[in-house]
């Protein structure tokens, strides 16, 4: 790696102040152009977009909807395949009128439906105009969207057929009508982070699926206890306020398919050079509300995967294969995240626990530090957690979590391995229901309304292993709070940040941070270096357009491009009052990605 651990961090922009505007806000000296937007075309038969006339089967060909995580595949030195997931749908914003699930026409139904899932579109740098008649320059980090036929092209929808893997594959649980085997699933719903493996392929992760499904008050009894712990209405009127997939299809009503929600919730492997391949759901990797899923690779050459349920007082999570990850063994990775060991994170502060008072003040060792340990769950033939069977811990994961003692988190979102040091990082988002006295020293703040990060340094450096040390070098908020921390970085020298969410790295080393829900205007993306002389120095790199969060972020390998996605811009308005028209400011808001360069070529950050 290209560790720099007591030097500069080579982040020498000039950091952007935060605010609001319809626009996306760079550093002096960037440039940057939408990829793709909501409605491209990404099959070749795919119709123009119309705003006024959409239609299911033409945005089932279409770019998707609220783009979160952005992943990137090299194809060639120009070419590159871009992977999009598409969250959710703001249907207020995209149809006339639109006032609930219960009322819209089923084709707008449908059409939502398709704008979920995910996309693959290929992509390809662009080049320096010299001008008229001199040919191409230097090529730039900016790309665009591949014109015409494109055969690594796809649409991914809530109607994909997909494969459940693993051990709990084929389980009682996961059998329904439409499928006595519990095998075969269609699509996938509410993809919000994700990861990409060593061999190729994208993990995409299924999140706040219970809020498509209706009827939980029809549900079998004794399914009804595990439906709440998801968050899925078990009582009262199931259907006011849902976006009713169950209009057009049936199997999104519980009360007459109760299995059909243990068949989402989890993540899924997608290979974006193979537009024909089946989708595969990983139930080793247990079902929740999953955030992303990204890897390290322990010192015996197995996959480890860290994995964050993003709720209030959920947990942090931990897959370690029983195979090795064997590069160019396509066959043999194909299968590497079916079986192995599921573990959940538990935290101890060093600290005296009455130093912990909830208000973020830092107790007197000066950190909000300690030990932890990885409880083993189960493997994929036996189970560590007393009254589940391994298919129970993998359908159920977050009440076999509690019956661990699993500790108890400020939402964890996005996790992300240092490539300069293989520490781990967690975005931990806010947490409003943390009462004072629930403080701990992992989640030193109730209420959390600023979030934090979290560090972790498993033992002898290895992702195999069950203990490790852990660390919050970073308490957000305003620097001028004094219940918050920047590394011990002079706080009068960096900016407010709230919300953290997706993370990334750049190659040096340091930290890339997309917050959704600034407390001080729009959403952005923020650097800061969690290493060296200038560790804490937080700065903001880009601010999204009005009612965006901002999602991606990715940057490229070459350091030339970072790929952000805001999503949602104009929530909270409607079609006949967007509050955002970006990106072309012609009526309408279009949820896009967006590639960000250094206008002289230097790597991202610099
Ligand atoms: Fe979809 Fe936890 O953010
Ligand atoms: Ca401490
Ligand atoms: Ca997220
Ligand atoms: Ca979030």
């Amino acid at each position: 790696g290209h560790g720099h651990g007591h030097g500069r961090s080579g982040l020498k922009f000039t950091g952007i102040r935060p605010g609001t505007g319809d626009d996306v806000a760079i550093p002096d000296g960037y440039e940057q152009r939408v990829v793709v937007r909501w409605g491209d075309p990404v099959l070749p038969d795919a119709p123009e977009f119309d705003f006024t006339a959409q239609t299911a089967d033409a945005q089932a060909k279409q770019f998707g909807y609220n783009c979160d995580y952005v992943a990137f595949q090299p194809l060639d030195r120009d070419r590159g395949l871009l992977w999009v997931n598409h969250e959710y749908t703001n249907e207020a914003l995209m149809f006339a009128g639109y006032t609930d699930g219960g009322d819209a026409d089923p084709e707008q139904i449908a059409t939502a439906m398709a704008a979920h899932g995910g996309s693959v579109v290929e992509i390809r740098r662009e080049y320096e105009d010299r001008g008229r008649g001199r040919g191409r320059g230097k090529s730039t980090g900016g790309w665009r969207l591949s014109q015409g036929w494109r055969r690594f092209n796809r649409r991914i929808t809530p109607s994909t057929p997909m494969e459940l893997t693993g051990p709990a594959a084929g389980h009682d649980l996961l059998r329904t009508e439409a499928d006595p085997d519990g095998t075969r699933v269609l699509g996938m719903l509410n993809n919000c982070a994700g990861g990409m493996t060593p061999w190729g392929t994208i993990l995409t992760c299924e999140e706040n699926f219970h809020q498509y499904f209706v009827g939980g008050e029809g549900a079998p009894d004794g399914a009804k206890p595990a439906m709440a712990r998801y968050g899925i209405p078990t009582e009262g009127d199931t259907r006011s306020g849902n976006r009713r997939f169950d209009r057009v299809e049936e199997r999104f009503d519980l009360s007459r398919h109760p299995n059909e929600a243990n068949r989402f919730g989890y993540v899924v492997e997608v290979d974006p050079y193979d537009p024909d391949s089946t989708p595969k759901k990983r139930t080793m990797l247990g079902r929740f509300k999953h955030e992303g899923a990204n890897h390290r690779i322990t010192r015996d050459g197995r996959i480890a995967v860290y994995l964050g349920d993003d709720e209030r007082f959920d947990y942090i999570y931990k897959f370690v294969s029983k195979r090795s990850y064997r590069k160019g063994s396509r066959r043999g990775n194909s299968t590497l995240l079916d079986s192995g060991t599921l573990y959940v994170a538990t935290f101890r502060g060093d600290s005296p626990e009455n130093e912990i008072d909830g208000s973020g003040a830092l107790p007197s060792d000066g950190a909000f530090d300690g030990w932890g340990e990885w409880i083993p769950l189960c493997s994929d033939s036996e189970s560590f957690v007393e009254g589940f069977s391994v298919a129970e811990v993998l359908v159920h994961t977050r009440l076999a979590a509690d019956e661990a003692g699993a500790t108890k988190m400020d939402r964890p979102e996005d996790i992300e391995a240092s490539p300069a040091t293989g520490k781990i990082y967690c975005a931990l988002t806010n947490n409003s229901a943390r009462e004072p006295g629930q403080a701990d020293e992992p989640n030193p703040r109730g209420p959390n309304r600023f979030g934090h990060i979290l560090e972790i340094t498993e033992r002898r450096g290895d992702a195999a292993a069950t203990k490790f040390r852990w660390d919050v070098p970073i308490v957000c908020g305003d620097p001028e709070d004094e219940g918050t921390y920047f590394a011990g970085y002079d706080k009068s020298k960096v900016t407010a940040i709230s919300s953290p969410d997706n993370l990334t790295f750049d190659e040096r080393g340091n930290l890339w941070i997309a917050t959704d829900g600034m407390e001080w205007g729009n959403d952005g993306l923020f650097a800061v270096p969690v290493e060296g002389r200038d560790k804490g120095e937080l700065k903001m790199f880009a601010r999204v357009p009005d009612g965006a969060e901002c999602c991606g972020p990715l940057i490229t390998e070459d350091q030339k491009t970072v790929f952000i996605a805001p999503q949602h811009p104009g929530d909270g308005g409607a079609y006949d009052d967007p509050q955002s028209t970006w990106p072309d400011h012609d009526g309408f808001p279009r949820p896009s990605v967006v590639a960000i360069w250094h206008g002289r070529g230097k790597d991202i950050g610099s």
